[in-house]
């Protein structure tokens, strides 16, 4: 079932992404070598409460966390930890914020200092391929068609594309339908309509695309240990094509702050 938003229903999101947003930015303010994870997770925790909104990762379904923590091979849902950044290392942090009673969703992958150019190029073009499939969410296209342009964009410079973790619906649940896959093919699907929201979020992998999930059910790396990057933004459907409600630019700030280059 795809929940159509009101116009009220559209607002409530936009601020829950313009929080999420904020989070991340605050994030990035402390993404550096040294820091341990859990400290993030902290900062992001803080922050959220801060500005009335209500962490929504921390305790679904039992996760031990308000940020999803991505380091090199790990590829979604990673857990906070005593793990302390290194020099050359890669971390998604991916987020949801809850804000009166509907969700904002975003990921980003930072680099912690100076990292290798190959994997340099990996964040970047998955960041690209982002805003690739953004750009096919058109209303009257069909969930397949952003899902095909994601794909192709990552396959043409040799990555891989992870199968079982997709994109979704959001709204006042953080996971509703469609799912919004990564693959696939062009044309097949469900119709994107305006007044939809939903979540892209490529993850991409430097290696090959399978994936192993860790015995606590969560932690999902990529088999080969090769690193693998993690974009995320909410967006709506409109008539005159996709509105992205979340943003990077909070991020951007914070990098150029620190006198950290973007790739
Ligand atoms: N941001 C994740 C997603 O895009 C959130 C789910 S992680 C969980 O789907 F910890 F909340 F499960
Ligand atoms: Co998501």
């Amino acid at each position: 079932m795809i929940y159509l938003k009101t116009p009220e229903e559209i607002e409530k999101c936009r601020l829950a992404s313009d929080l999420v947003s904020r989070t991340l930015g605050e994030v990035a303010k402390w993404v550096a070598p040294g820091i341990t994870t859990r400290r993030l997770d902290t900062i992001a925790r803080e922050f959220i409460l801060d500005n009335g909104g209500k962490p929504a990762c921390l305790g679904y379904h039992g996760f031990p966390g308000t940020l999803c923590i991505e380091v090199n091979e790990m590829v979604v849902h990673g857990f906070p930890s005593n793990y302390t950044l290194r020099e050359g290392d890669i971390i998604g942090t991916d987020c949801v914020v809850e804000l009166d009673g509907y969700n904002g969703d975003s990921c980003y992958t930072f680099a912690v200092g100076a990292i290798d150019p190959k994997v340099e190029k990996l964040l970047r073009v998955t960041k690209e391929s982002l805003y690739v499939g953004i750009e096919a969410a058109q209303a009257g296209k069909r969930i397949g068609d952003i899902s095909n342009a994601v794909q192709r964009y990552c396959e043409h410079e040799g990555y891989s594309v992870v199968r079982e973790m997709c994109g979704h619906g959001i709204g006042k649940s953080m996971h509703e339908d469609p799912e919004v896959p990564n693959y696939g093919r062009r044309g097949i699907g469900p119709l994107l309509k305006p007044n939809m929201i939903i979540c892209i979020e490529p993850m991409i992998n430097l290696g090959s695309k399978n994936i192993v999930i860790e015995p606590d059910g969560w932690q999902c790396r990529t088999r080969d240990r090769k690193p693998s990057a993690h974009f995320e933004h909410e967006i709506l459907i409109t008539p005159d094509g996709p509105e992205i409600l979340t943003t990077f630019k909070y991020i951007e700030e914070s990098l150029a702050a620190k006198g950290a280059g973007e790739f």
